[in-house]
């Protein structure tokens, strides 16, 4: 008999092409997260499950699936899964790293964009008729070049982001676990300063670190009183990192200028007060949402599956479980 694979909603049909040419597969048809016992009932007897990130999956979850070797999230990140859980289950965890660096990056920037020279406002002007003529005074926003725009989290998206901000002639800060080396600082033209200096010092702030216990909040009511008055916010890591009720606060006090949003604290809820703010952008986490970077996400998803139950070690374990022998 075929091992069967559960895809846990519609992906990118490359992956699951690849997939039924060698397993028995099953795609539930929602895009809403399914309820515990559905869950349970579809895994239950699976080999391998490709999951999304509203997908949670625990011990007690893993404690019904005697037979799943691999669970491949599709995505790069991964903390809908309690690794250490399915570690010592015997269960492998894959995520797609690489493959939606530039398109995420590419969706900060476009959030940083459109929030410094208003391009939603003057969308909604032209659209309701208002343009009545070349005027040197309408919506005039703040230029880039020569301001300083400081990342947090200096990973892959994190220093695409400082590329295309340099390429906008920006000065670029950062903030992160450890600084990175030297040589990648030289050629990002980037510098490293603590989290206080980087708050003080920054135009605009743009987020690209994971979902962690030491991130959760990170950006609070005590950041948003250290950031230079009228910055920008960008956030397309994870909503759970910035304190959005304090960030409502912010905004609505003018202490920051403007936000632009891809993630949400309670995604997909979204602060009841946000949602009346023209300086705030808010978008439905596309961060990955080009054709390029989700039939990527999709092929490599199916691929650590196809590895994993051919007894293969799959290309893409997440850190913690990098150094497993096959
Ligand atoms: C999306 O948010 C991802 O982690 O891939």
């Amino acid at each position: 008999m075929k091992p069967t694979v559960f895809i846990a909603h519609p992906i990118p049909e490359i992956g699951i092409d690849r997939l039924r040419k060698r397993f028995e597969v099953s795609v539930h048809p929602e895009i809403r997260p399914m309820a515990p016992e559905v869950m349970i009932r579809k895994m239950a007897d699976c080999s391998a499950v490709i999951s999304l990130l509203c997908d949670r999956i625990d011990a007690p979850l893993l404690d019904q699936c005697p037979g799943l070797k691999i669970i491949a999230n599709h995505a790069v990140g991964y903390e809908n899964i309690d690794v250490a859980a399915a570690n010592e289950r015997g269960v492998l965890v894959t995520h797609t790293p690489g493959v939606l660096t530039h398109a995420t990056a590419e969706i900060a920037f476009a959030l940083l964009i459109t929030l410094t020279r208003r391009i939603i406002e003057a969308d909604r002007f032209t659209r309701k008729g208002l343009f009545i003529g070349w005027d040197p005074l309408l919506l005039r926003g703040d230029e880039l070049a020569g301001r300083t725009i400081g990342i947090i989290g200096m990973g892959r998206i994190g220093r695409d982001m400082a590329r295309k901000c340099r390429a906008f002639d920006m000065t670029i800060l950062y903030h992160n676990r450890h600084p990175v080396d030297s040589e990648t600082e030289k050629a990002l033209d980037a510098r490293y300063v603590s989290l206080d200096e980087l708050l003080a010092r920054s135009d605009a702030l743009s987020i690209h670190a994971p979902a962690t216990p030491e991130t959760r909040h990170l950006i609070d009511a005590a950041a948003f009183a250290k950031m230079k008055p009228g910055a920008y916010l960008i956030n397309a890591a994870r909503g759970e990192i910035v304190h959005e009720a304090a960030l409502a606060e912010a905004l609505a006090s003018g202490k920051i200028k403007g936000a632009g949003l891809d993630v949400y604290e309670f995604e997909p809820k979204i602060t009841e007060a946000l949602l009346d703010m023209k300086n705030v952008v808010l978008l439905p986490h596309i961060g990955s949402a080009t054709r390029e970077a989700r039939d990527r996400m999709s092929a490599m998803a199916a691929d650590n599956v196809i590895a994993a139950l051919e007894g293969r070690k799959p290309p893409n374990l997440v850190p913690e479980m990098a150094d497993l022998s096959p």
